[in-house]
């Protein structure tokens, strides 16, 4: 083999860090100059300003200077040009636009009958745990004016990386995909974004974004059952609908309006989740179930939908979504083991 041929060879084992495919793949490789034992390899950035353009000069420099007769390598930058970065895009997401959206993903859109009910707390937990389990997970925060994500997954101050033309990549946080309004806008600007456009955020965020393969798509929707998470609800290609309640939550409460939302999306209810089912005292260890142990059984029972189990009402939860690291991220907690138990069921049925 020529000593070009190996340095593409050596190439194809560099991936771009945030497309997860290899630069020669991607058509991110210009020229490579081999002088003497000396190799010169441009590499082509959607944007000069990409932040991680050191990261991969870096693990050029790494595969290409293992090369024998290869002493020492040169990385030159350039920029795509409008063209390359259309074809780019096409390469990338274009494909993904003929299929269906989400062909090869389950969909799950979770809901409550109210606000407040931790719901936002349980979607990223449960994204976290499918993701530790080895499913390659997405996350939508579609809750756009009330947006929670970003704080609870410790990435409120991380902006995604735009490639000109119209493409988005997802925020990652451990292997997990995330897009949140919060990391598009500043507080309190999302106040500004009224319904017709809300719509329209969910909408990009389904096509503009570059997801990859997915196993697993959760979004969080808006608290309630009131107009817009029905509206954003059907915005969805194709979802399933999980429950998020609280014991203090009665069927009687919500029952019929969670039905009716699943029926006018033609969604079906795969299951419900109770959080703050009970507390640990830590002296004693016990369970108290203070609101009563039956009140999510119940409503499942209502809604003719497997109850998935309980998450119970404790500080580390609050405190490690005030800290950005949901607890599911964290082997000690037994809380990981409610969450386990809960995504193994979901994911059998
Ligand atoms: N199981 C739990 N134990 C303790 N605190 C919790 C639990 N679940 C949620 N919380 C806390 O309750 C508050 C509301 O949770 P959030 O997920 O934002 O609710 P929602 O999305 O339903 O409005 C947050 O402060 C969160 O940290
Ligand atoms: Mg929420």
């Amino acid at each position: 083999m020529e000593l070009k041929d190996k340095i593409y060879k050596a190439l194809e084992k560099v991936n771009d860090p945030e497309l997860h495919k290899n630069l020669v793949e991607l058509d991110m490789i210009g020229d490579v100059i081999v002088e003497g034992n000396k190799a010169v390899v441009s590499l082509t950035l959607t944007t000069m300003g990409c932040p991680l353009k050191s990261t991969m000069a870096n693990d050029i420099k790494k595969e290409v200077g293992a090369i024998e007769g290869i002493g020492e390598v040169e990385v030159i930058f350039g920029e795509m040009s409008k063209e390359q970065k259309d074809k780019l895009i096409e390469k990338l997401h274009g494909k993904q636009e003929k299929k269906e959206l989400f062909e090869n993903t389950r969909v799950i859109a979770i809901g409550s009958g109210k606000g407040g009910v931790g719901k936002s707390t349980v979607t990223a937990n449960l994204a976290a745990t499918l993701s530790k389990m080895g499913y390659k997970v997405g996350l939508i925060d579609a809750d756009i004016l009330g947006y929670s994500i970003p704080q609870i997954m410790g990435t409120k101050d991380i902006k995604p990386t735009m490639i000109e033309g119209g493409l988005i990549l997802p925020i990652e946080k451990e292997g997990l995909k995330i897009m949140s309004m919060g990391n598009l806008v500043d507080e309190n600007q999302a106040l500004i974004w009224r319904g017709p456009l809300l719509g329209g955020v969910l909408e990009q965020f389904f096509n503009d974004v570059y997801w990859g393969e997915l196993d697993y798509m959760l979004i969080d929707l808006p608290p309630g059952t009131g107009d817009v998470p029905l509206s954003l609800m059907q915005k969805l290609p194709k979802a399933e609908f999980l429950i998020v309640t609280t014991p203090q939550i009665t069927a009687a409460d919500v029952a019929k309006r969670l039905a009716f939302m699943a029926a006018k999306t033609n969604s079906k209810i795969i299951g419900l989740i109770e959080n703050m089912s009970y507390f640990i005292c830590e002296n004693c260890n016990e369970k108290h179930y203070i609101f009563g142990k039956e009140k999510g059984k119940e409503l499942a029972k209502e809604l003719n939908t497997e109850f998935l189990g309980e998450i119970p009402l404790v500080t580390k939860i609050r405190e490690n979504s005030d800290k950005g690291i949901p607890a599911a991220f964290e082997s000690e907690t037994n809380i990981e083991e409610n969450y386990i138990n809960i995504a193994e069921k979901l994911v059998q049925n």
